[in-house]
């Protein structure tokens, strides 16, 4: 049943005098310069973000996409209220030391519904980026221990030899690598953060993993327009994956990249590229790591974006995080470690999380929200290149995959021109790339709404051309 929105409505300037004051308040934060929304959470509902000015913005951003059921979403409301609920925020646990029914009726309903097909188990941490310092500790626990087996040493990497062990510990332990891709983002944390690539800002002055990066397609749309051109793309870079892994012949323990690179400017590839790179991988020993952060949990039409690309095998790991309400990856059987203690962190098994997780998945389920993000996603896909079309000097790429949409300004400076008019007409959007307007609307978002956002990015358009 369609969550009812109140009608959007802007008085002030954003942010408004009382979001200034509170924003005053907030001063000793580290990043309160960002903050321009300050949000009322009772007022907001729907797709309706409402700030304590009393301003309603229809929420095309998602806070980065993290938001699937807009706000206050019935469901999530019922199980915040829950005895069990409370229970489980107030008496935090440590799994598998102490675990909780709830967990562990999670886990099972995980592995049931939806998991990606040919995972055996999963691992949760509590941010996307933490999932992906998860898979590529996976990757390359496995990597080594056949390298190791391989060269005629133990299996269990405790059985190595007391010098080989204080190598480990003083960093030496292994040269393998990770390939990623230029303009990726996986993360912000050490190990996420050498195979990012996006932005200067996330990566100045700290030390990094010199793991090799190669060039990441990004495929102009319309697709029909530009067909020859994305493939030769395409071709070009699996070219270039393939001489890193000739160039690092049997250290390249993974192929760690996302399905679409969203915050390096939603850059697309096709199902044939993802099939290619898997393939690599196969030939030479490595694991295919998908980062679905972003693009996973029904965004983009399927409970996982890589569902669409017809792999002949399941991806070896797939990273989560935002619409899951938590981080973490699912690992095929080869990634499966055993020994404890290898992954592990205090916080993994919150079952609070678990809970709205939970709620969250099953009203994916219930509403048909992957059909309708799908469908409605190609509407607003159609509203967006006829907006191009018309406007071919200003507006151009209108891309996406559901409700994963973005469209290209000429510069940055217009681009965020753009985004600012858009806010005055009570449409929050976001950026990405360098010049990228990035829509990420909540799974519940409308046909009038859809209707009401391109009435206003038409009117914006006209407006700046
Ligand atoms: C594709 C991708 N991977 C990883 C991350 C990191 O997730 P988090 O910010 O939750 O650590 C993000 C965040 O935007 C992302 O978009």
């Amino acid at each position: 049943m369609p969550v009812s929105s109140p009608a959007r409505v802007v008085h002030t300037e954003v942010p408004g005098p009382r979001a200034r004051e509170r924003i005053a308040l907030g001063a000793f934060d580290l990043q309160h310069g960002y903050r321009t929304v300050v949000v009322d959470d009772e007022k907001s509902q729907g797709v309706s973000l409402a700030d304590v000015d009393g301003n309603v913005f229809l929420d095309l951003f998602s806070s980065f996409a993290l938001g699937a059921l807009g706000y206050n979403h019935p469901a999530l409301v019922e199980v915040a209220r829950s005895e069990e609920f409370l229970r489980a925020s107030i008496n935090p646990t440590s799994t598998p030391f102490l675990t909780t029914d709830t967990w562990l009726r999670f886990m099972a309903e995980l592995k049931e519904k939806w998991a990606p097909r040919g995972t055996e188990r999963v691992f949760c941490v509590d941010g996307g980026g933490e999932g992906i310092e998860s898979a590529i500790k996976l990757a390359f626990m496995a990597h080594a221990t056949r390298r190791r087996v391989a060269a005629g040493g133990p299996a269990d990497p405790l059985q190595l030899s007391a010098e080989a062990q204080e190598r480990v510990l003083d960093n030496e332990g292994t040269d393998s690598v990770l390939i990623a891709f230029r303009g990726a983002f996986h993360g912000r944390s050490l190990g996420a953060l050498s195979a990012t690539h996006s932005k200067i800002t996330h990566k100045a002055d700290v030390p990094a993993f010199r793991w090799p990066m190669a060039t990441f397609p990004a495929n102009r749309w319309p697709l029909e327009r530009h067909a020859d051109e994305n493939a030769a793309a395409e071709a070009a870079s699996l070219a270039e994956v393939a001489r890193i892994f000739e160039q690092h012949d049997g250290r390249v323990a993974s192929v760690l990249v996302e399905p679409v690179q969203s915050e390096g400017g939603d850059r697309h590839a096709s199902g044939a590229y993802f099939r290619g790179l898997q393939a690599l991988c196969k030939q030479h020993g490595a694991a295919l790591i998908l980062d679905e952060v972003q693009t996973g949990v029904a965004i983009t039409g399927t409970m996982w974006l890589h569902e669409q690309f017809d792999l002949p095998e399941p991806p070896d790991l797939v990273a989560f995080g935002k619409k899951m309400q938590m981080g973490g990856c699912f690992a095929t059987a080869p990634y499966v470690v055993t020994q404890f203690g290898r992954m592990y962190q205090t916080r993994n098994g919150d079952r609070a999380r678990a809970m709205l997780a939970t709620a969250t998945l099953r009203t994916i389920d219930a509403e048909g929200l992957c059909a309708h993000a799908a469908r409605e996603g190609a509407y607003f896909l159609d509203g967006l290149q006829a907006i191009a079309d018309r406007h071919p000097a200003l507006v151009s790429d209108a891309r996406g995959r559901g409700f994963l949409l973005a469209f290209d300004l000429p510069t940055p400076a217009a681009r965020d021109d753009f985004l600012k008019r858009c806010l005055k007409r009570g449409i929050f959007a976001s950026y990405t790339g360098s010049k990228s307007v990035r829509i990420r609307p909540h799974l519940v978002t409308q046909r009038a709404d859809i209707d009401e956002a391109l009435g206003a990015f038409a009117a914006v358009a006209k407006e700046m051309a």
